[in-house]
């Protein structure tokens, strides 16, 4: 059913990467759309989740993307050239990749590329926007914002990093913020600092946010809903509070696999792949 709240309309979505005179098809019509909220893509390595956080962006150059809808606010993504993307790219649906050092650039202070990262979007002169870089940085919850306004890239630690790439995709105010592993290279309070700051810009500013993960237990705590995929396809799609009544027997091997605090010290089980079919598909709304 559609959601008339969407931001984001996904139909079967396939993404294929040339190999040698064929095509190898990683994500097989993949369907999802995203609201004002918090979506997860959880799966395990080589399911596909970045290459549909990619493909939205035609960012995938050397892959064949196809779908029957790729609808961005009554924008056809698909049918988009190149200079549309331009034009949609960071500035209304940007991207945060798990490690900010090779996203910025090493020979340019922070401030500086944060300040160019606006003034792309924005006529605006070099002091205005210098002052949004630095409001930029605080609303990232960095204590003191001109002093890392001078920093080299080099000179930040991980989790100040990954704050820096986040205020730099904020500062044109994007509606859709695809957020890839974003937390998987930090300890946990950075970890909890950088979700709070994605949770505030759902909640606040009416972003919609996809998380892609592989930790199941991140994405069912902080996500609204949850899509597990598996060999390019979503096997299951629930409310993430809802998880523990997943059907799928991927999902259902995933989360019992979860350590649980308190729980027995036994073995953990281990997920029998054999078991679970390639092909079973079941999707809850
Ligand atoms: N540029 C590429 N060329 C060819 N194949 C690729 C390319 N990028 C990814 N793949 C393949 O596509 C499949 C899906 O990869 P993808 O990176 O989307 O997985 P993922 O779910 O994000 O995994 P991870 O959790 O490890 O990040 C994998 O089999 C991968 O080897
Ligand atoms: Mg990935």
């Amino acid at each position: 059913m559609d959601n008339p709240q969407a931001l984001l309309r996904i139909e079967n979505l396939r993404v294929s990467y040339r190999s040698g005179k064929a095509y190898n098809t990683v994500v097989k019509g993949v369907t999802f759309d995203l609201g004002r909220e918090r979506l997860g893509i959880v799966g395990e390595s080589g399911s596909g989740k970045s290459t549909i956080g990619r493909a939205l962006l035609k960012l995938l150059p050397t892959a064949k993307i196809e779908a029957d809808r790729m609808d961005f606010g009554g924008t056809d993504l698909l049918a988009a050239g190149e200079k549309q993307m331009l034009a949609i790219r960071g500035r209304r649906i940007s991207m945060i990749l798990q490690d900010p050092k090779f996203s910025l650039n090493p020979v340019h202070r922070v401030g500086d590329q944060i300040a160019e990262a606006y003034r792309v979007h924005n006529r605006a002169s070099a002091q205005i926007a210098r002052q949004k870089t630095l409001e930029m940085l605080e609303a990232v919850k960095i204590r003191d914002p001109e002093r890392v306004f001078g920093l080299y890239p080099h000179e930040v630690s991980g989790g100040m990093g990954q704050r820096i790439m986040i205020a730099m995709m904020l500062i044109p105010e994007p509606q859709i913020i695809i957020a890839d592993e974003p937390t998987s290279a930090l300890d946990v309070t950075v970890r909890m600092q950088v979700l709070n700051i994605l949770n505030e810009l759902v909640t606040n500013k009416g972003i919609g946010l996809i998380m892609i993960s592989h930790d199941l237990n991140l994405v069912r705590n902080f996500c609204d809903r949850v899509l597990v995929m598996r060999y390019g396809e979503v096997v299951e799609e629930r409310p993430a509070r809802d998880m523990k009544n997943c059907t799928h027997p991927y999902t259902q091997g995933l989360l019992a696999a979860q350590p649980h605090i308190g729980g027995s010290r036994g073995p953990l089980p281990v997920l029998n792949r054999e078991v679970v079919s390639r092909d079973t598909k079941e999707v809850h709304a």
